[in-house]
């Protein structure tokens, strides 16, 4: 199962991303965190001093590899992020993605409390101004387009900010959703944006508020969201020692915090898994992709690595 943090910058994606990674590991699910932001922060949450190889970094291997024999692709240089597995691909298996080796590099880093760790890596002076921005978060989106995974198996992505993570089809790469939303305008604002792309795409999002003080805010969140409130944390003083430098483990997170993640956790295992929505989206946002600049700075017709005779899933 695969979860998504999203929400406006600061609400808490890392933060509750991490929290989640770590519950998981404590209730002896495997999981891969994966950092899909450049602002790289997820590791240091998770209590790991040295990050991984970023997967931005090397993106030409991670295309190469998982082309594999693809006879629809002629090269990695002919793969874009969108680009949809067919027939001869390498697809990754739970096991795979977690192991953390493409082409003999090592992308995996494992924290304290066993959980995979990988990252897009930093945006650099250089990338700016280029393509880069996007085709670095593009690693994360085509390793989620070539993954086989199945129940009790858990990929938890911490986004970037915003909108942003609209840009793309990764947003639809997901079994669910979680929007960190604090009580403030702002905060549920971003809400109603996320609403209109989930509901285009039947993307399954699941509001979870963050720093809520009391029950005034609630009730806020409540009025704005309604059912869609799953669950909420509150702001954290074991949190905030955290970030102050000092030792934290998971059983140091108030009871109330500590039953949110349990909630979260069971409405994950609760979602379905639809692999026929997963391709048609693959295929669709590869499209797109194509139209919009793919075919343009490719000089390829990009429709054409669609596999009609491709079947997603296990
Ligand atoms: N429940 C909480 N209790 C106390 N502090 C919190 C809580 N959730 C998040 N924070 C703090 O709020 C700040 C922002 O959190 P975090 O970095 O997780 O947000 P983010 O959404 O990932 O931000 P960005 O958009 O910059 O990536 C951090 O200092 C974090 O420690
Ligand atoms: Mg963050």
């Amino acid at each position: 199962m695969r979860v998504a943090f999203v929400g406006k910058g600061g609400s808490g994606k890392t933060t509750m991303s991490a929290l989640f990674a770590r519950h998981v590991a404590s209730q002896g699910g495997p999981v891969v965190a994966m950092d899909a932001d450049i602002n790289q922060h997820l590791a240091l949450v998770l209590g790991v001093e040295e990050p991984p190889e970023p997967l931005g970094s090397h993106l030409t291997a991670i295309k190469h590899h998982l082309r594999g024999d693809n006879p629809r692709i002629a090269s990695a240089e002919a793969m874009v992020k969108t680009t949809p597995p067919g027939r001869g691909s390498r697809l990754l298996s739970f096991a795979d993605l977690a192991a953390g080796r493409i082409e003999g590099r090592e992308f995996a880093v494992t924290t304290p409390e066993g959980v995979r760790l990988m990252a897009t890596g930093p945006f650099s002076e250089d990338d700016l101004g280029v393509a880069c921005y996007h085709s670095k978060v593009g690693a994360v989106e085509l390793l989620l387009n070539h993954l086989v995974d199945g129940p009790s198996e858990y990929v938890v992505v911490d986004m970037t900010a915003g909108a942003d993570s609209f840009a793309s089809g990764l947003f639809t790469r997901f079994d669910l959703t979680v929007l960190v939303a604090e009580p403030t305008r702002q905060g549920v604002g971003v809400y109603r944006q996320y609403l209109d792309y989930a509901a285009e795409f039947g993307v399954r999002i699941a509001v979870v508020g963050n720093k809520v003080h009391d029950a005034a805010d609630v009730d806020f969140l409540r009025s704005h969201v309604g059912d869609d409130l799953l669950t909420w944390m509150e702001h954290s003083a074991a949190v905030r020692a955290m970030e102050q430098g000092r030792p934290f483990a998971l059983g140091d997170l108030e009871p109330a915090n500590a039953d949110a993640l349990t909630v979260l956790l069971k409405e994950v295992d609760a979602q379905e898994k639809d692999w026929a929505r997963f391709g048609r989206q693959a295929e669709e946002f590869h499209l797109r992709n194509a139209r919009a600049w793919g075919d343009a700075r490719t000089g390829l017709d990009l429709g054409e690595q669609i596999d009609p005779g491709f079947v997603y899933g296990p």
